[in-house]
């Protein structure tokens, strides 16, 4: 059904409003606390320049990690995602350590038009998670209209980001609003053939989506560990992978339904093993009807690469979501890297997604622009593409 989005387009008079707006701030970071990816960071620029142009003044919630109930984790704190904010968009922020009381009451009555101010991680209080009313009112009541830009948080429904909608006027970001339309089209309107490319370690964050697609998709690409469970279920020996056996059966059904199975959803031919995962580990080329007990399959091979290529050379619209390998150590990267390399300037709608799909096309050294469209969401996207309605999304959009 078409949908028309509430967006802050739609909201003439933004001078002075405060205006709450929710981003998802929860970027991934070492253990020494350094952020080291910034991509959702900067997918926000829009929708905060745009407010602070308009002379709005202009409160930022967001979750950082999943910090226990009521524990203010001190890495978890918002003071590190502040400093790079001001570094990147050189706009001055006011980092609160708190996200109510006297303190933020008395710095949003004295912010001005145009400024900028952070609360603290919003998880660091139970009743965020549970949209817990009281807790809701409370943040609610420090904006004038709430602007929903958190879309790798859109299938939470909390209070910071869906709960607010029950007591403001709602509109949507710029970025939620670019998610949900070309999120939307692809599963709508795709231009065939659209080819759905997925990976990862385990079946059961894609088995959503794998069921979704196995529907929609002209070809499903399976790599990385899932992979396994179906090379497994397909009666070839896996030897010391990782392979869910509780998963088989699924896999199996799947399997099953998909009656053009061997045409429509490939799992590799060829695969690459070691006996470690190291970066010095000893690899080894096979394919699956001959990998030995000892041995893990740690990456696509070189067959299963150059079939898989040439389907998405052919392809109108790419999906791809998970590694097909373990690229973080260089001997299982070819796979990742070939297939970042293969889809990057593609004259094809290419759609990325996933934290894991994002940092390897980084690491590999690509640019956001040589993709169509990478996707902030990993749980978010995946889900939007099961086909289920967001509770983040369903707050700014309204059936035509
Ligand atoms: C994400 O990283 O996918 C979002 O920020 C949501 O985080 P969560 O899975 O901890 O709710």
């Amino acid at each position: 059904m078409p949908i028309s989005i509430r967006t802050i387009h739609d909201q003439l008079e933004l001078k002075g409003k405060r205006v709450l707006v929710r981003v998802d701030f929860n970027l991934p970071m070492d253990e020494n606390g350094k952020i080291t990816d910034t991509t959702r960071l900067e997918a926000t620029e829009p929708t905060i320049r745009y407010l602070i142009q308009k002379e709005a003044r202009v409160i930022l919630l967001s979750h950082l990690g999943r910090p226990k109930p009521n524990e203010h984790d001190e890495r978890l704190k918002m003071d590190e995602v502040a400093k790079t904010f001001s570094q990147i968009f050189k706009i001055p922020i006011k980092k609160m350590d708190k996200c109510f009381g006297k303190e933020v009451d008395q710095a949003i009555t004295n912010l001005k038009n145009g400024e900028v101010i952070l609360l603290e991680n919003t998880r660091f209080h139970c009743e965020e998670e549970k949209n817990d009313p009281q807790f809701t009112k409370t943040l609610a009541s420090y904006g004038d209209l709430f602007v929903n830009d958190a879309f790798g948080a859109a299938h939470r429904a909390h209070s910071s980001n869906v709960g607010i909608a029950d007591f403001l006027p709602t509109y949507a970001g710029f970025l939620l609003e670019k998610e949900i339309k070309v999120l939307t089209a692809l599963l709508e309107t795709p231009e065939r053939p659209l080819v759905f490319l997925v990976g990862g370690a385990k079946i059961d964050t894609k088995i959503g989506v794998l069921e979704h697609f196995l529907g929609k998709a002209d070809t499903v690409l399976v790599g990385g560990g899932l992979a396994n469970t179906f090379i497994h279920a397909s009666g070839y020996d896996v030897g010391n992978s990782l392979c869910e056996k509780d998963k088989e059966n699924l896999a199996k059904r799947l399997m099953a339904e998909c009656v053009d199975f061997h045409e429509r959803f490939l799992i590799p031919t060829d695969v690459i093993v070691s006996d470690k995962i190291a970066e010095d580990a000893k690899t080894f080329t096979l394919a699956i009807e001959n990998v030995p007990k000892d041995l893990k399959i740690l990456d696509i091979g070189p067959k299963t690469i150059e079939k898989y290529l040439q389907i998405i050379q052919k392809a109108k619209t790419v999906v791809w979501n998970g590694p097909p390998g373990l690229y973080e150590f260089t001997p299982f990267a070819r796979g990742t890297k070939s297939i970042a390399k293969g889809l990057s300037n593609l004259q094809t709608t290419t759609i990325l997604g996933g934290g894991d799909t994002v940092d390897a096309i980084r690491k590999f050294g690509h640019s956001f622009k040589e993709f169509s469209h990478v996707s902030t969401g990993g749980g978010a996207m995946l889900e939007f593409l099961e086909g289920k309605e967001l509770p983040g999304v369903k707050i700014v959009t309204m059936a035509k």
